[in-house]
């Protein structure tokens, strides 16, 4: 029989890309997640491919259920956001480290070979070396950034001192076709495309100089399929991205390009926990994951905005 994959939050963006890919390549898959930030929308095309298991990460008891017989689980499920951390970090801290924390016990106790963690390229916060590599010493400036921290270390401990097989992934905004653009804590790329095509202005928050290495789902999907087959990656931290900045003016220029009109920003002041300059290096992905980035930005973008347009045409 084929090996059992957990996705948790499998209902999310990034959650129901990987679900996607574990199902094409014939892998069973079992989603747990509270449709709190993920949407019933987003499993449309394979509800009746998968198991769903509905409850929260926060419970134990629901995190053991629904591990149990996995092989592996992937475990995506978490409250994102660095300004609603800014809002709410107690509740970010619940989800994102005591949530983590169920889902790595619950894996322990049910025998589960590896788990692969979603964390992110926040905690590298204020260090101010550029590109960030994983042997740099983080320094979040988030609520978030510490929260993903924390569960990142937390998986580190797993393995060290229970066997249990765990790999790190520091994602890069990532964006792509189901990620939501219609909250205030949505991601960057999201908001310039929805509000670019209504014709609406968009806030840049500070002088839009500030960079990010924007990352199209399908290359952090296929990376995580990757960190769960790869013998060399356990115990591992990787940065998963492009390896390129983009500023956000960049960034609103292409998503000018694609939607075809001028769309102008307004200018605010910078946003709170914010960091100024992030891009990656990818070479750890490279060389233990056989990692390439096959989808650029303005390809992304393009893609994005297409599946928006006509969902049928994601890809
Ligand atoms: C951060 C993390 C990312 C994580 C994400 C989860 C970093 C470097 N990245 O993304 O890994 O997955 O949180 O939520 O910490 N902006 C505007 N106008 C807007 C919205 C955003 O100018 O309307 C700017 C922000 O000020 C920021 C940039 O765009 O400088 C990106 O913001 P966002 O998309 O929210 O992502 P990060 O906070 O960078």
């Amino acid at each position: 029989m084929s090996d059992l994959y957990v996705v948790t939050g499998g209902a999310g963006f990034i959650g129901s890309h990987v679900a996607e890919a574990l199902l094409a390549r014939g892998d069973r898959v079992r989603i747990i997640d509270n449709f709190s930030t993920g949407r019933r929308g987003n499993l449309a095309t394979f509800r009746d491919d998968v198991d769903l298991v509905e409850g929260d990460i926060r419970s134990y008891e629901r995190a053991h259920k629904a591990v149990q017989g996995a092989d592996y689980v992937i475990h995506l499920a978490a409250l994102p956001s660095v300004p609603r951390s800014v809002q709410d970090p107690l509740t970010t801290n619940e989800v994102n480290v005591t949530g983590t924390l169920n889902i790595l016990s619950a894996s322990r106790d049910a025998g589960v070979r590896r788990v692969v963690f979603a964390s992110s390229s926040s905690v590298y916060g204020a260090s101010p070396d550029l590109p960030k590599r994983e042997s740099l010493r983080p320094a979040p400036i988030s609520p978030y950034g510490v929260s993903k921290l924390a569960a990142e270390q937390y998986c580190m401990a797993f393995n060290a001192v229970y066997d249990l097989e765990a790999v790190a992934l520091r994602y890069f905004n990532v964006f792509g076709p189901r990620q939501d653009p219609q909250s205030q804590y949505s991601g960057v790329v999201a908001l310039f495309l929805r509000l670019g095509a209504e014709g609406k202005p968009p806030t840049i928050f500070g002088d839009g100089n500030q960079t990010r290495d924007f990352t199209y789902v399908t290359n952090v999907a296929t990376a995580t399929l990757s960190a769960a087959a790869s013998s060399t990656a356990v115990g591992r931290v990787i940065n998963i991205a492009c390896g390129q900045p983009h500023s956000v003016n960049e960034l609103l220029a292409a998503v000018q390009a694609v939607v075809g009109k001028p769309v102008t920003p307004v200018y605010l002041a910078p946003r709170e926990g914010d960091i100024e300059h992030s891009y990656a290096d990818v070479s750890v992905a490279r060389e233990l994951l056989g990692y390439r980035p096959l989808v650029a930005l303005d390809e992304g973008i393009r893609r994005t905005f297409d599946s928006a347009v006509d969902p049928s045409r994601e890809d």
